[in-house]
């Protein structure tokens, strides 16, 4: 019995587990993902693709875990790279060329050389990087991603359309991507924006994806486009405890559908359509468990001492996002507790190290374990060794309820492992 735990009971998120014989097994902090949640997520997205060509594209910088991406793999969706880090684990999972995506920003021309020879198609956003790839693949294919001039996210710092943004090209300046296209005799293969980060409605994403498909048709080579991709930024309701509303994938669905195929009916694309979601399908099915050392007063703000460090979640201090918060107790008589505000934080010297800011919750004590909930995107992918300390180790809750080790804790040899001597 648990304090509080009422929605990962509701989803046996953790199998065969629990909380506390996860942690004796493979330590604290620790990340744990349910493979049934997983697959759902994936499910959503891919039943929603009812376009001929509509395809999903999961943004692998949201989780990038092989054993995660084959997952998401064996639902049916495709994928995107942003590094060659990500380029190497989305083939070592078995992503042929032709399935993977590589979108990037700013990158040297060894890094598009790396693609290229793998045979991957590769999105550049400036008029620039459009020439430095032609100059290495004349008379091949490229992509280029445009800036809807329309931005949404949660925060200002995730999102990426609009004049305020680094990315994509101003489709103003289409006449001159033509003529450099020409001049090396590349065809525009494929065209693609992300307006960004989160958000739970679908109406800035349609109607930024209808200015992706008036562009199309301005293309003096419409014919040759393979490939409309309109980027990710499905949200997901983090305030789990609230009962937040998830994004109506329903009407979303319907909007989207209808949209796509009467225009490509009307206009007769025979090419691919993609939605580029990261969040939607990894945020829901991670968690990251972390253990109570401390708890104290400081004046009169009571704060709970974790081992969950921005080093092992980034986003609340990043951008102050909200992760709802699960507490668990060895030995809880399921006694009422009493409530009260209390802040959450971690084992890094900076005061801004907060997880969880002023949450009203039953009071924790010493050795309680905390889950924060919705970590799977943007969670360990964006965790660190700063302080030095050892990266989490992560878990999967497998369809049979058996936990199974998909990435073991740093080790001291593996931090030494780059400095020579
Ligand atoms: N496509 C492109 C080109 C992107 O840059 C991104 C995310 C996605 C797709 C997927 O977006 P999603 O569906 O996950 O929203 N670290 C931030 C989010 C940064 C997103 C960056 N780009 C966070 O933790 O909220």
């Amino acid at each position: 019995m648990s304090i509080r735990s009422e929605y990962t009971d509701s989803l046996n998120f953790y199998g065969k587990e629990t909380p506390h014989s996860l942690i004796e097994k493979f330590g604290s902090p620790l990340y744990v993902y349910n493979e049934n949640v997983l697959r759902e997520r994936c499910k959503d997205l891919v039943s929603l693709c009812k376009t001929d060509g509509l395809h999903i594209n999961y943004s692998a910088k949201a989780n990038a875990n092989p054993h995660l991406l084959k997952i998401i793999k064996d639902e049916g969706c495709l994928v995107d790279a942003m590094s060659p880090g990500e380029l190497f684990l989305d083939m070592k999972v078995g992503y042929k060329p032709q399935e993977i995506l590589y979108v990037c920003n700013n990158v040297s021309q060894e890094e598009m050389k790396n693609a290229l020879e793998k045979g991957v198609l590769i999105s550049v956003d400036s008029l620039l990087q459009v020439e430095q790839l032609c100059q290495l693949n004349p008379g091949g294919k490229i992509m280029v991603r445009f800036n809807p001039g329309i931005g949404a996210g949660h925060s200002a710092k995730v999102v990426t359309g609009g004049k305020e943004t680094k990315f994509g090209v101003d489709p103003e300046k289409l006449p001159e991507l033509l003529q450099i296209l020409d001049k090396y005799n590349v065809t525009l293969a494929g065209i693609n924006h992300h307006i960004g980060s989160l958000f739970m409605e679908g109406e800035s994403y349609i109607a930024a994806a209808e200015i992706l498909l008036d562009l199309a048709l301005t293309l003096p080579h419409f014919d040759d486009l393979e490939i409309i991709d309109f980027g990710g930024g499905f949200g997901i309701p983090y305030h789990k405890y609230e009962k937040q509303e998830r994004f109506d994938l329903q009407a979303f669905s319907q909007l989207l559908n209808e949209t796509l195929s009467s225009w490509a009916k009307e206009y007769h694309y025979k090419g691919k359509f993609y939605l580029e979601p990261g969040r939607y399908i990894a945020a829901e099915c991670g968690l990251i468990l972390g253990t109570v050392y401390n708890t104290k007063t400081n004046g009169i703000k009571p704060y709970v001492g974790t081992d969950l460090g921005f080093n092992t979640l980034a986003r609340p201090m990043l951008y102050d996002s909200f992760h709802d918060v699960e507490i668990y107790r060895k030995n809880f008589d399921g006694q009422k507790i009493e409530e009260k505000e209390q802040t959450i934080v971690g084992n890094i010297c900076e005061s801004g190290d907060i997880i969880a800011k002023n949450r009203v919750l039953p009071v924790i004590k010493e050795n309680d374990i905390i889950a924060m909930l919705d970590a799977g995107a943007y969670g360990f992918s964006m965790s660190s060794n700063y302080t030095q300390r050892l990266k989490p180790a992560e878990v999967l809750i497998q369809k049979d309820g058996s936990a199974k080790l998909i990435r073991r804790r740093d080790t001291f040899d593996d931090i030494f492992a780059t400095i020579p001597e």
